[in-house]
C-alpha cells in the first residue's frame, strides 16, 4: 500500500495518457509512498476514475490553485501545457518534473537521467540551485534516455569521439492515438486495403516504417533533420555534458506497439579496447542490462516492454575502423523512456526527507 502519512503530496498531470497510466502503475509496482494524489487530464476526461495503490481517484482539470499543497507534480500533457502549468506548479511550492520537451534545452533547466547526471539532484533538492527554474526538472526524449543510458559506461571507461544513431520507434512514442493509429491501420490492410494517413503519423504506418518522426528543421545548419533528431543529438550532448560531441541521429518510427530500439555506432577515444572490455563496462553500466555476444541472444522490443532495464546486445567491433563499436540498444520508452526516468528523480529528491 503506497499511502502513507508524512510521505510526498503528488500530482499527475496526463494521467489518462500512456505516460501518465505508467506512472500510476510504477507508483503500486515500486511501492512508492504518498501522501496525496492529484489527477489532472482535459476536459473529456474530468470525473473519471482511476485506480491507483487499491483505491480510485477522480480525474480533476487544471485551474486556478490546482497545486497548491503538493510536493511533486509529474507533467505528462505536451509542449504547450506544460509551458503554462509547470511554473504554476514550482509557484505552489512544487517540484515539476516535466516528460515534455518544454524546458529540456532551457539553460536554467536540469535534464536529467539519474543513471548519467543524478549528481544535479542532490544540489536541487537542498536549494543550492535557486531560482524557479531549479524546481522544473526536465525528463529527456525517450530515445535520448536509452541512448545515454548506454553510453555512459563507455564514456567513463574509454572516452567517446563520436555516436551515430538510428532509431526503430513504437507508436506508443506518439501517445495512446499513436497505438489506436496502428491498430486501425492494421485492421484496414489486413481487409486487403490501402490504409489512408491518419492524424499522428506523416504515412501509414501499418507494415510500414516511416523515416519522419516530429517536423523537418528550419535551422539553416539542421536542414533535412527531423525535430526528433535535433532532440536526440542536442538533449545528448547536455545530459553528458560533453557540448562537443559528436552526435548524429536519423529516427524512424516502425510499426511495432511499444519500445523503441536503436542501431548505436560508438567510436572511443581509447584505442585497442577488447570486446569482453567493452562487455564488462556495458555489464557493470547502471540501469544496463547485457545480452553478451558469446549469448547469441539479442533483446528485441516486445522483449523489453513492461521492463525497466535499458537492453543491449549485439556488441562488435567495425572491422574498418578499430576504435569503433557496434551495438543494439532497446528499452520500453513509456518506462525508463518517459515515467520510470521521473519516478527515479522523485525518489532522489525525497529519498533523504
Ligand atoms: N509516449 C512516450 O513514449 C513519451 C516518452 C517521453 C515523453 N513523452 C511526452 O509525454 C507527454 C504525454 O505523452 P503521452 O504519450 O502519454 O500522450 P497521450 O497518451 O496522448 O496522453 C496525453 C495526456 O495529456 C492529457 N491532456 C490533453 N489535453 C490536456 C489539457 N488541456 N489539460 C490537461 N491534460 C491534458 C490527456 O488527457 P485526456 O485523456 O483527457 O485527453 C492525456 O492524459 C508528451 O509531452 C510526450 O511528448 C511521451
Amino acid at each position: 500500500m503506497a499511502w502513507q502519512e508524512n510521505a510526498p503530496r503528488l500530482g499527475v498531470v496526463g494521467a489518462t495518457g500512456v505516460v501518465g497510466e505508467t506512472f500510476l502503475n510504477l507508483i503500486e509496482e515500486r511501492d512508492y509512498h504518498f501522501s496525496e494524489l492529484r489527477l489532472f487530464a482535459s476536459d473529456a476526461s474530468k470525473g473519471l476514475k482511476k485506480k491507483c495503490a487499491d483505491r480510485e481517484w477522480e480525474v480533476q482539470t487544471l485551474g486556478a490553485g490546482c497545486f497548491e499543497g503538493l510536493d511533486i507534480v509529474f507533467f505528462s500533457s505536451g509542449d504547450d501545457i506544460s509551458a503554462e502549468w509547470a511554473p504554476q506548479a514550482v509557484k505552489a511550492g512544487a517540484f515539476a518534473i516535466d516528460n515534455s520537451a518544454a524546458f529540456r534545452m532551457d539553460p536554467h533547466t536540469d535534464l536529467i537521467v539519474p543513471e548519467v547526471n543524478g549528481d544535479l539532484l542532490p544540489k536541487l533538492k537542498r536549494g543550492e540551485r535557486p531560482g524557479s527554474a531549479a524546481r522544473i526538472i526536465a525528463n529527456p526524449n525517450c530515445s535520448t534516455i536509452q541512448l545515454v543510458v548506454a553510453l555512459k559506461p563507455l564514456q567513463d571507461k574509454f572516452g567517446l569521439a563520436s555516436v551515430r544513431v538510428s532509431s526503430y520507434q513504437s507508436v506508443s512514442g506518439a501517445g495512446r492515438n499513436g497505438i489506436e493509429e496502428l491498430i486501425e491501420q492494421t485492421k484496414v490492410a489486413l481487409e486487403g486495403e490501402q490504409p489512408e494517413k491518419g492524424p499522428t503519423f506523416a504515412k501509414p504506418i501499418a507494415f510500414d516504417c516511416v523515416p519522419q518522426i516530429g517536423s523537418f528543421s528550419k535551422e539553416p545548419e539542421m536542414l533535412g533533420f527531423t525535430s526528433e533528431e535535433v532532440k536526440v543529438m542536442r538533449e545528448t550532448r547536455k545530459i553528458m555534458r560533453l557540448p562537443n560531441l559528436y552526435v548524429s541521429a536519423f529516427t524512424i518510427r516502425v510499426p511495432t506497439l511499444n519500445s523503441h530500439a536503436e542501431t548505436v555506432w560508438v567510436e572511443l577515444k581509447k584505442p585497442g579496447v577488447s570486446l569482453a572490455e567493452v562487455e564488462g563496462a556495458l555489464r557493470a553500466g547502471a540501469g544496463v542490462e547485457l545480452f553478451p555476444r558469446d549469448s547469441g541472444d539479442y533483446p528485441t522490443q516486445a522483449f523489453a516492454s513492461g521492463q525497466d532495464p535499458v537492453y543491449v546486445g549485439r556488441v562488435h567491433k567495425d572491422p574498418n575502423d578499430q576504435t569503433t563499436w557496434l551495438m543494439w540498444v532497446v528499452s520500453d520508452n513509456l518506462r525508463k523512456g518517459a515515467a520510470l526516468n521521473g519516478i527515479q528523480i522523485a525518489e532522489t529528491i525525497f529519498a533523504s526527507r
